[in-house]
Order: structure tokens, then sequence, then C-alpha cells
């Protein structure tokens, strides 16, 4: 009998992976998303619930049946409103609807870095989030990502999307802080490999390719065949030059958390590869495609009816 398993954010990046994987393996699929009402190919797939932290009992009885809840939530930045701290209490209402609906498992997207000491509001938001799981009554796995890379992906793709435009790249400081980058299908397995298991347990999701920054971009470049200078700038200078590239794409380039997470060396793990695919291999065999078009966050988050508060 297939069960039922939750998605949040089955028409977003991660959660679409983890859900395409899930129906294939003939699971039942319930999404809880702040743009239900979202066209997308996944649609008529997918039992699709408005995602509203506000309505905790609709949220409780959303989650009732369910087994597993995979949970990728979270905001790239503060924004309307919402920022890292709120993202967080709206998470720990998710895991106590989930409890009271009596979900067996949650498997919980974080980040590799999560800490509540963090100074980074990102970093701290997902530490608390991360301890919130661990003194629920769930029974959990918590996955940590460093940085996810796929066709849909931000970071490599605006990258390259400059790269492609400009005869110069900016660095921020001195370009030796590492990203250990895992792909976003390799991740999707593992959460479900996660979602499977039954005891408590904390896995970075990694990938077996580790660059410095300066090497990341370089990589990059190759793939896309230009040869761009890196020029070294201070983080203030290179969030100036991201305000400049945010006003000309409409969207937020990088926030002077994002240059100071980067520069903080988090993007890495300590542990062992836990997932196969190589970032070089699959930049090179996307090169055609790779930062041809602008990948918005603005656009993909902001631009349609939603109803997160
Ligand atoms: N992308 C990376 O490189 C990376 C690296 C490390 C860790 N992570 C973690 O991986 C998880 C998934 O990331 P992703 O990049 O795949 O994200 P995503 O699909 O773009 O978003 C995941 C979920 O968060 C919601 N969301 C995103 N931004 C929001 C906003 N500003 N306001 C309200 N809701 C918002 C989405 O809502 P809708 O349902 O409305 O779409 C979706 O349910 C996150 O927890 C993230 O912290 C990502």
């Amino acid at each position: 009998m297939p069960s039922l398993d939750a998605v949040t954010g089955a028409f977003g990046y991660t959660g679409r992976h983890i859900t395409k994987r899930l129906l294939a393996s003939g699971q039942t699929v319930r999404t809880l998303t702040g743009h239900p009402d979202r066209p997308d190919p996944l649609r008529e797939q997918v039992d699709v619930r408005p995602l509203d932290f506000d309505a905790i009992d609709q949220l409780t009885q959303d989650l009732q049946g369910v087994e597993t809840l995979y949970s990728t939530y979270w905001v790239r930045f503060a924004q309307g409103g919402l920022d890292h701290a709120r993202a967080a209490e709206n998470l720990k209402r998710l895991f106590s609807a989930a409890e009271r609906a009596g979900v067996r498992r949650v498997v919980h997207v974080s980040i590799t870095g999560a800490s509540s000491d963090s100074p980074l509001p990102y970093f701290r938001g997902k530490g608390l989030v991360e301890e919130a799981l661990h003194q629920s009554g769930l029974s959990h796995g918590i996955v940590r990502p460093a940085l996810i890379f796929g066709d849909e992906d931000i970071l490599l793709h605006n990258i390259a999307w400059i790269v492609r435009r400009l005869p110069f790249f900016p660095i921020f400081g001195d370009g030796t802080y590492r990203v250990q980058p895992v792909h976003v299908d390799d991740l999707a397995e593992l959460a479900i490999q996660l979602g499977n298991e039954a005891e408590t347990r904390t896995i970075d999701a990694v990938g077996p390719e580790t660059y410095t920054f300066t090497a990341l971009v370089e990589r990059i470049a190759q793939a896309v065949n230009r040869r761009p200078k890196l020029v070294h700038v201070s983080p203030d200078v290179g969030f100036a030059l991201g305000r400049i590239g945010s006003m000309v794409t409409g969207d937020v380039l990088i926030t002077r958390d994002e240059i100071r997470g980067l520069m903080a060396d988090l993007l890495v793990s300590h542990a062992s590869p836990t997932a196969p695919t190589a970032l070089g291999a699959w930049l090179d065999a996307h090169r055609a495609t790779l930062g041809v078009q602008y990948v918005s966050e603005m656009k993909r988050h902001f631009d349609r009816p939603k109803h997160h508060t």
C-alpha cells in the first residue's frame, strides 16, 4: 500500500526533487506550499494544501495520515517582515502540528554549519530549528546540504550568468574559503533514505569535490569558456557591486550575510562526502545552458500570489 508523505514546497527547488522521487517510488504526496495556486507540471500528481503557519488546526488536519514530512521551508533573506527568526518560529509551529497529527517521521533540510550560536541569522535560525526538532517528541532525521546545485539552482547559474557577460568577476576577500556542492537529486535521495530510517540522525549532504570560492568561479568560467579577470574586493565593495547587480536584475543578487556566510567557511563538511555527483563533470555536461538565463529569487518567491505570513 502506498503511504502518504508530505513535502513543503513541492513546486520549489529541493521539494520538487524530493517529490518526484517519492512519486516515482509509488508514494502518494501532499504538498504544503505558500503558492497553492501556482501552475506547475507536478500539480496534477500531488495533493496541494496551503502552508499557513497561522492556521495551526488546519495544518494539523493537513498532516493527519502523513507518514513522513519532508521539511524544506526556509527564507534566503529577510523580506516583508519575514526574517530568519520568524521562519524558525514558523517551523516550530509546523513541527508541533506534525506531532499533534501523529506524523511518524520528519526529515528536515538544514545546512552545514547550522548553529544556534552563529552570529549569522540564517545559520543561527537553522541551528534553533534543529534544536527544536531534537526537543520535540518526533522521530526525525536532519540532512545538512552545503551548497545545492542542479538545473534550477540560483548561485551557480547566476555566477555563470555574470561570467558570460562581464570581463571581470569580483572575489570577496582572498577567495580561499571553501564550498562543497551537492547535486539536488543526491540531496533528495539522502532525504528519502533518512525518511525510511527510524533513528535520529543528522548527516551532511556534500558531494565529492570541494572548491575554494576562487576555484569555483574559475571552474564555472572554464565550463562556459570564458576567462574573466578575478578582482579581489573587500566584502563591502563586493556588496556594493552586488547592489548594482540587484538593480540591473530586479533581484537580490547577494546579501551582506550571504557574503559573511560564504567567507566563514561554513559550506563544507568535516565528514566524508555523502553524495556521488561531482560538480565539475556536471558543469561541463550543462555548459550549453549554464548561466544563459538569470535565475531570480524574487521572481521565484514573490511574483505570484502566496499564503505565507
Ligand atoms: N539552495 C541551496 O544552495 C541551499 C544550501 C543549503 C541549504 N539549503 C536549504 O535547503 C532547503 C531548500 O532550499 P531551496 O533552495 O530548495 O528552497 P526553495 O525550494 O526555493 O524553498 C523551499 C521552501 O521554502 C519556501 N520559501 C522560500 N523562500 C521563501 C520566502 N521568501 N517566503 C516564504 N517562503 C519561502 C518555499 O515556499 P513555496 O512553497 O511558496 O515555494 C518552499 O516551501 C532550505 O531549507 C534551505 O535553507 C539550500
